[in-house]
């Protein structure tokens, strides 16, 4: 047993939203996540543009700054990729010696994602095998990079299938019936271009990117606990998207992201009354979208509320239904983002699906000072991904 080591005991989380930074620092005492220290800086109150390449453009030096006057001391960094930017599906394939395997992944990898593949860091985990042959199989999991042989256009996504639905989810068709004979394998293809330009923030505000995952894995490693199987949704109402996962035996095996969110529902209140961006931010605090006991006053910012949160509502029907189609239903809701607290939000979502629903604790797996357990309550649900992040490094 060395008398040194030199293996970092705490690592940073950072989630680049669209209206502000996320930055969370846990230590590790003895596999126990323990808080160190977090931060977030808003942009600007207004949302310039949805594209992920210009919300990471001026991050670096947001970062920096961040980083400095708050004291952070890791620079071991775990960040996230949005949902909307990468390709997620859950393959079935045909039972298989392990060494064709990637080799069918590949072949089978350019059906789903619409861009070539030489475009993409494609990743992948075997998350089903059922039998002896495959039982080495379950942990393994590798990254490939090249081009698959053939570069026809996908045949299996979806993305445009729903108005406003960004990323590709599963069409009825693709989600096969279980193979007890073969293996499920959970693909996921980041463009290539996009993945450089996270290295090169990092590497600009001086940290060390260890890892760089998709959101959805951040979610589920915050919000659910290590045992739970049953079939959840995570729902999370960001500025400008928002994001809904149906997670099965903590397998993301539906993730869609609609144009919409917080900034979407301010931005429709403002218009509507023709007021500044501000005022409206205060008013959608205020009223919030859903009367419990069905009183009227703020009816018509209630209204507009509504209203620019059909597009979430519709998306949520449409994912349920098609998880419904694999013969399952989801037995609650987990809400999370800064507009989980939008007022009444959860009854709303209650009374429209009746699935019960409950704001998600990111910090259910981490070890902090009674003291603080208010302020983390407020402000968990924007947390959520950073926590995922940096418990990456500490709990896998
Ligand atoms: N108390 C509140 N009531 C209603 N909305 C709120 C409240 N607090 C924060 N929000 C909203 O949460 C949103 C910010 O959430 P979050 O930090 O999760 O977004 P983001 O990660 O920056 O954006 P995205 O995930 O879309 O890139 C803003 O639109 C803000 O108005
Ligand atoms: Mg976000």
């Amino acid at each position: 047993m060395p008398f040194f080591s030199s293996k970092p005991t705490s690592f940073l989380g950072i989630d680049i939203g669209s209206s502000s930074i996320k930055m969370i620092e846990l230590g590790n005492r003895n596999g126990q996540a323990v808080l160190k220290n977090y931060a977030f800086a808003e942009k600007t109150s207004k949302i310039e543009s949805s594209r992920t390449e210009d919300i990471i453009s001026r991050s670096a030096e947001i970062i920096k700054k961040m980083y400095k006057e708050a004291g952070f001391t890791s620079r071991e960094t775990v960040a996230a990729l949005h949902n909307f930017d990468v390709f997620t599906s859950v393959i079935n394939l045909p039972e298989t010696d392990l060494a064709d395997l990637e080799s069918i992944i590949r072949v089978e990898a350019h059906k789903f994602v619409p861009i070539p593949l030489e475009d993409v860091v494609l990743d992948w985990k075997v998350v089903g095998a059922i039998g002896d042959k495959h039982k080495k199989a379950k942990d393994k999991k590798k990254a490939v990079e090249k081009p698959a042989p053939d570069k026809k256009e996908s045949t299996k996504v979806k993305s445009d299938e729903t108005k406003n639905a960004k990323l590709a989810g599963l069409a009825p068709e693709d989600l096969l019936p279980k193979d007890e004979r073969g293996l499920e394998v959970l693909l996921t293809a980041a463009p290539r271009k996009l993945v450089k330009k996270y290295v090169e923030i990092f590497k600009a505000a001086e940290l060390n990117l260890l890892s760089l995952e998709t959101e959805s894995f951040s979610y589920i490693r915050a919000l659910l606990p290590k045992n739970d199987n049953s079939p959840v949704m995570v729902l999370n109402v960001g500025a400008v998207a928002s994001d809904i996962i149906i997670v099965e035996k903590q397998i993301p095996v539906i993730i869609r992201t609609v144009d919409g969110g917080g900034f979407s529902i301010t931005e429709a209140i403002a218009h509507n009354l023709g007021i500044s961006i501000e005022r409206a931010e205060q008013f959608k605090r205020d009223v919030g979208i859903y009367a419990p006991d069905g009183t009227d006053s703020n009816h018509v910012i209630r209204q507009l509320v509504e209203s620019a949160f059909v597009p979430v509502v519709n998306e949520i029907s449409y994912s349920l239904e098609l998880y419904k189609t694999r013969n399952q239903n989801v037995e609650k809701i987990l809400l999370t983002g800064g507009s989980a607290y939008l007022l009444h939000l959860s009854d709303f979502l209650k009374s429209t699906f009746k699935i019960p629903v409950y704001i998600g604790d990111p910090w259910h797996r981490i070890t902090y000072a009674p003291e603080m357990q208010k302020v983390l309550q407020e402000i968990g649900p924007m947390f959520t991904v950073a926590v995922g992040l940096a418990l990456k490094q500490i709990v896998e």
